[in-house]
C-alpha cells in the first residue's frame, strides 16, 4: 500500500504570510502534486501543526479544501493547535472517550494509530501522554495483537541535536515507552514538529520525520530558538508491503522540471 504524510502546514488567515511564506499557498501546490503523481495512495495523513495560530479561519480554510482532495486525509494536532477550535470546525471528526483527538484504522497491510500528543493549556509547546491517552494507546496496541503497527504522533520522545525542539519534545518518555512494550508489532513510527527530515532508531523503533510544508528550522550548533530558513519543503510518500517500508522524501517543489530521454 502507498500512503502519505505532509506535517506542519501552518495555515494562518487565507492568504496570511507566516515566517516568509505563503502556507495556504504551499498546501494547494502540495495537493496538486499528490493528484497528479499519488492519487493512487490510500490515504494522506498531515501530522500536526495544522495551523499557525490556532485560528478558525484557518482550519476553515483547510477543511473547504480537503473537499476537493481526493484522498482521504486523516488530521492530527500539534502544539500550534488549539484542540477546541479545531472540534468546533471540524465538528463529530475522530476523538477517544476522553476527547482527545486520538483513532485507529485497520488496513489490509496493518493497523495504523494516531496520538494526539497536544499539551493541556496555553502556551504550551512541548508534548503530552496523559495517562488516558496512555491508557488508549496501551489498549489499542493490545487490540492489535500480531498486526503490523504504525504510529503517527506530532512529538517525538527523543533529541535529534537541535536545541530548539529538543526542549519541546514530548515530556513523558519513560511513560510512552512502557507502554509501547505492549505493540507486539510495532512496524515505524511517523512524527512531525521538528520541521526537518530525519530518521531515528530509538530503542529499537524506526522514525521518521518530515519538513514543514511552510518553514524550516536549520541545522545549526548552539541554537537559540526561534531560528527558521527556506530550505526545501517536502511531503511523505511511503511505501509498505509484508517486508519492506520504503520513506520517500519528496521535495516537490525543487523538482526543476520533469525531463525524459
Ligand atoms: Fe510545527
Amino acid at each position: 500500500m502507498k500512503i502519505v504524510q505532509i506535517s506542519d502546514i501552518h495555515l494562518g488567515a487565507p492568504g496570511e504570510e507566516i515566517n516568509g511564506c505563503h502556507p495556504s499557498e504551499r498546501l494547494l501546490s502540495c495537493f496538486e502534486d499528490i493528484v497528479a503523481w499519488h492519487s493512487d495512495a490510500e490515504f494522506c495523513v498531515i501530522t500536526g501543526d495544522l495551523t499557525e495560530f490556532a485560528e478558525p479561519a484557518a482550519y476553515e480554510f483547510l477543511k473547504s479544501t480537503l473537499k476537493d482532495f481526493p484522498l482521504p486525509c486523516y488530521l492530527m494536532l500539534g502544539n500550534h493547535d488549539d484542540r477546541g477550535v479545531f472540534q468546533s470546525v471540524f465538528d463529530d471528526y475522530f476523538q477517544d472517550e476522553n476527547g482527545y483527538v486520538q483513532y485507529s484504522l485497520k488496513t489490509k497491510n496493518g493497523v495504523f494509530l494516531f496520538l494526539d500528543t497536544t499539551k493541556e493549556g496555553t502556551d504550551a509547546h512541548e508534548g503530552q501522554l496523559c495517562s488516558q491517552r496512555l491508557k488508549w494507546l496501551k489498549d489499542a496496541l493490545i487490540n492489535a495483537g500480531d498486526e503490523p503497527i504504525y504510529i503517527f504522533m506530532h512529538h517525538p520522545p527523543f533529541n535529534i541535536g537541535v536545541h530548539y525542539v529538543d526542549k519541546i519534545k514530548l515530556v513523558e518518555v519513560e511513560d510512552f515507552a512502557e507502554t509501547l512494550k505492549h505493540g507486539q508489532n510495532i512496524k515505524h513510527i511517523f512524527f512531525g514538529h521538528v520541521h526537518r527530515m530525519t530518521s531515528v532508531s530509538w530503542r529499537g523503533i524506526q522514525f521518521t520525520s518530515l519538513p514543514s510544508l511552510n518553514h524550516q528550522i536549520p541545522l545549526v550548533p548552539n541554537s537559540v530558538g526561534n531560528e527558521f530558513c527556506d530550505e526545501p519543503p517536502a511531503y511523505g510518500v511511503v511505501n509498505i508491503d509484508d517486508e519492506q517500508l520504503t520513506f520517500h522524501y519528496n521535495t516537490f517543489m525543487q523538482r526543476n522540471g520533469l525531463n525524459q530521454t
